[in-house]
């Protein structure tokens, strides 16, 4: 099944909360794109004004510029709102992030946006988290292999991000290790184990910060609140 065109939809209906002045967080991934070309369709129509976007990755920074968004870089100032896909969407909007390497950026921007909009195709739905993705995990490229050392301790199964001949590198320039999760347990008590471990920069967990998500399945978009 082609899941582009439904999330294209679920991109769409996050874009309409969006209002002209609004401080604005642009999500990462494939997902998220179709939010972001849309927010510079309307502002090149005339349709948003004012709108400053703030870049979850180099690659929605760029994507940003092209499409004509003003972007400037994250300061302690809050966001109006943030749209982003998920990995996997738990029935509370608890959210494993950052199969596409971005997620240490958006955690630190989204944590500042006063409404998190999650937008994603119906694959994206799990009843607990760790069903289907694995947990990325950013580690520091200094002493990896000690940090995945600790890290096989609290979650045994997983593997250093290597695309290639090289690990996989972050914005950042840091490694992800993608944690395969047990399923069921504390989550909120594992994600401040993991934040513990030394060596580990973030995970890709966003718990309790999502406010809503739109799910497009091929029976319309659904939107789900916590
Ligand atoms: C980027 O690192 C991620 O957190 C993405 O937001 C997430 O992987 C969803 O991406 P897709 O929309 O491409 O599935």
């Amino acid at each position: 099944m082609d899941l582009e065109p439904l999330k294209r939809e679920a991109a769409l209906r996050a874009v309409g909360l969006i209002e002209s002045g609004m401080r604005v967080g642009l999500g990462t991934g494939s997902t998220a794109k179709y939010a972001t070309e849309e927010i510079g369709r309307k502002v090149k129509a005339g349709e948003l004004t004012g709108i400053v976007g703030v870049a979850t990755s180099e690659a929605s920074e760029a994507l940003a510029r092209e499409v004509g968004i003003t972007v400037e870089a994250l300061d302690p100032r809050p966001l109006d709102i943030a749209i982003d896909g998920a990995d996997e969407i738990a029935p509370n909007l608890d959210l494993i992030k950052g199969l596409g390497g971005a997620l240490l950026r958006e955690k630190l921007t989204e944590i500042q946006a006063r409404r998190l909009i999650i937008i994603a195709d119906h694959s994206k739905i799990v009843a607990q988290i760790g069903e289907k993705a694995p947990l990325p995990i950013e580690i520091a490229r200094f002493g990896f292999l000690s940090t995945i050392e600790r890290l096989r301790q609290i979650v045994p199964g997983g593997r250093l991000r290597q695309p290639g001949a090289q690990p996989y590198v972050t914005d950042n320039g840091n490694y992800i290790y993608d944690a395969q999760l047990a399923v069921g347990g504390d989550i909120a008590a594992l994600e401040r184990q993991l934040k513990g471990t030394l060596g580990v920069v973030d995970t890709g967990l966003f718990l309790g910060m999502a406010e809503r998500a739109f799910v497009a399945s091929p029976d319309g978009v659904r939107e789900l609140g916590r």
